[in-house]
């Protein structure tokens, strides 16, 4: 936990700095975009580069999962603010995969039910107001069986590190402006909304200027 804040503590003025001169997406955008070469980025292939036919992301921001699909998924991107989608748009077009970006919300899916192939969500269960709904969302649209792959941070299972994330998340819901909690635990969740979880991998990455939170790629599927 020392390591975690003292890497934070580190590269906090630097973040700050930069808050005050990049708008929200160019900041996520610039910040993550580090992360990707640190290892997020072969997390993300890992995830998605199997997936094929009609796929949904939600909460697609500036498009880090997009370089990662193959050319045999047709993804549908959901995203609801409109400076996320335009960093997203060259990464679209750039994509191998047939990438068609929409603005809309992931509580309220495009698709008749049993329409997708596959979901994907990166880094979005800990902002949505009620990750519940979204999850039921997702097993709405998804075909039985279907692929639900995810990239989460979540709250430290340990305990006194659990429990300092959940005292200071309504500083860092202040600081971060964009309704990203760092004390939620998505995994039951996932259970609860009918999702059979094969496999959970932790890993952790250390990017200057975001929090090294404890982080999980879920391989799960729709039930039936
Ligand atoms: C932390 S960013 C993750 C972006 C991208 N998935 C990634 O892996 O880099 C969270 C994204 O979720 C989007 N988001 C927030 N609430 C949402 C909702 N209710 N439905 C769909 N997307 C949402 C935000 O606009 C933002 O682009």
């Amino acid at each position: 936990m020392l390591r975690e804040l003292a890497h934070f503590a580190r590269h906090a003025p630097q973040a700050l700095r930069l808050k005050r001169r990049l708008s929200q997406a160019e900041l996520y955008d610039h910040l993550c975009g580090a992360g990707e070469d640190a290892g997020m980025g072969a997390w993300r292939a890992r995830l998605v580069e199997d997936l094929t036919g009609d796929v949904i992301e939600i909460g697609s921001g500036t498009g880090f999962m997009f370089p990662y699909y193959g050319a045999g998924a047709r993804v549908t991107a959901v995203e609801p603010d409109a400076a996320f989608a335009a960093l997203a748009a060259p990464r679209a077009a750039a994509a191998a995969a047939a990438i068609t970006l929409v603005d809309g919300s992931a509580e309220e899916l495009p698709g008749p039910p049993r329409s997708r192939d596959a979901a994907v969500v990166g880094l979005v269960l800990c902002s949505v107001r009620n990750p519940d709904t979204v999850l039921g969302e997702l097993a709405r649209v998804l075909r039985p069986g279907a692929p639900l792959r995810l990239v989460e941070h979540v709250r430290s299972p340990r305990v006194v590190a659990g429990a300092l994330m959940r005292a200071v998340n309504p500083l860092w819901l202040a600081l971060n402006a964009q309704g990203c909690n760092m004390h939620r635990d998505p995994l039951p969740l996932i259970r609860d909304a009918g999702f059979l979880v094969d496999r959970v991998e932790p890993f952790q990455i250390f990017t200057p200027g975001i929090p090294a939170f404890p982080m999980r790629a879920i391989w799960a599927r729709a039930a039936g």
